[in-house]
């Protein structure tokens, strides 16, 4: 499966970027990298360090969007991603990102469109640039698939919206707008997706992957963060590896096809909203909304995807 990864790595998006390289099905064509979680600039480096422990380097790395489309100015996380978005690990001061012109993405989709699809894990300006950049050839791309929304559960930002959708809801829309097909993994499913501390310290004692220590590090750190919002729960959530995890495991995940739509107005800016009544409207989009997951089935994957010498999961 060929994707294009749109990232603000960020933690969980590292571990989704790591996942991806790792996964003997995914071919990454490139990384577009936003603000978010981060400054795009250290997004940009932190995605090119990624690759570059692994030696990767020859997957190219797209600068995208520094700020939303509003223009509002924007938030980042260091308290919950770290200083620069790696929890504790900071690139070397003299590592150089090879950073890509945004015209390469559109080269990419191009070459690739019969079989790529676009996974969007980070705010979404991006993304919609290239739809209004390119329309027609964006329209062609047969499915996307973002990580953001929150249905029938609380967000994380605000009381109704999770961060991506709550980043830039102009952006979202027009994705949801113009998209041939649209998955979405919300909250009510990545809350879920557990990696706790004894799993990321399970895989470093099994795994001989480039990653092997940025792995306990880094969730360790995230951990530390959801202790304080959510306790009791001795692990973080991963919301952006799950949507990877989405697009190869759809047969396994209860989804359900609503029309959806985000706020954009001040009071519920970013709430992702969708019809859930019992006798509800026939959708006229095609959006799919992932509801349940079996969590054994995901989180064993997970695990032996980074067990990447081929190590057996116990
Ligand atoms: C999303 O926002 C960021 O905190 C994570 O990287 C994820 O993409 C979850 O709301
Ligand atoms: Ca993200």
């Amino acid at each position: 499966m060929k994707i294009l990864l749109f990232a603000d790595p960020g933690i969980d998006d590292s571990l989704a970027i790591i996942y991806a390289l790792l996964h003997p099905e995914i071919e990454v064509m490139g990384i577009v990298t936003g603000y978010g979680n981060v400054s795009v600039f250290d997004s940009t480096r932190n995605a090119a360090y990624l690759l570059d422990l692994a030696g990767r380097s020859d997957i190219p790395v797209i600068r995208g969007a520094s700020q939303p489309l509003s223009g509002i100015p924007t938030t980042f996380y260091p308290e919950i991603h770290g200083p620069q978005g790696l929890g504790p690990i900071v690139p070397p001061a003299d590592f150089q990102a090879d950073v890509s012109p945004f015209e390469l993405m559109f080269e990419i989709i191009e070459e690739n469109i019969d079989d790529i699809v676009i996974v969007d894990v980070g705010r979404q300006t991006s993304l919609a640039f290239a739809f209004n950049l390119r329309p027609e050839l964006m329209e062609e791309v047969k499915e996307v698939y973002l990580m953001g929304g929150a249905f029938m559960v609380p967000g994380n930002v605000t009381d109704v919206a999770e961060a991506n959708f709550w980043g830039d809801p102009i952006a979202t829309s027009v994705i949801l707008n113009k998209a041939q097909k649209v998955y979405i993994t919300p909250l009510n499913v990545t809350n879920r997706a557990i990696i706790t501390r004894d799993i990321a310290t399970y895989i470093f004692n099994h795994t001989n992957s480039p990653y092997k220590k940025l792995i306990p590090e880094v969730t360790n750190y995230y951990a530390t963060f959801y202790d304080q919002v959510m306790p009791g729960l001795d692990g973080s959530p991963l919301h952006d590896v799950f949507t990877l995890y989405y697009l190869l495991n759809k047969d396994r995940t209860y989804t359900v096809k609503r029309d959806v739509r985000v706020a954009i107005v001040d009071g519920n800016r970013g709430q992702s909203i969708a019809d859930f009544r019992m006798v509800y409207k026939e959708p006229e989009r095609e959006h799919y909304i992932a509801m349940d997951f079996n969590y054994n089935h995901f989180i064993e994957d997970f695990i032996r995807i980074n067990l990447a010498d081929g190590g057996e999961l116990a």
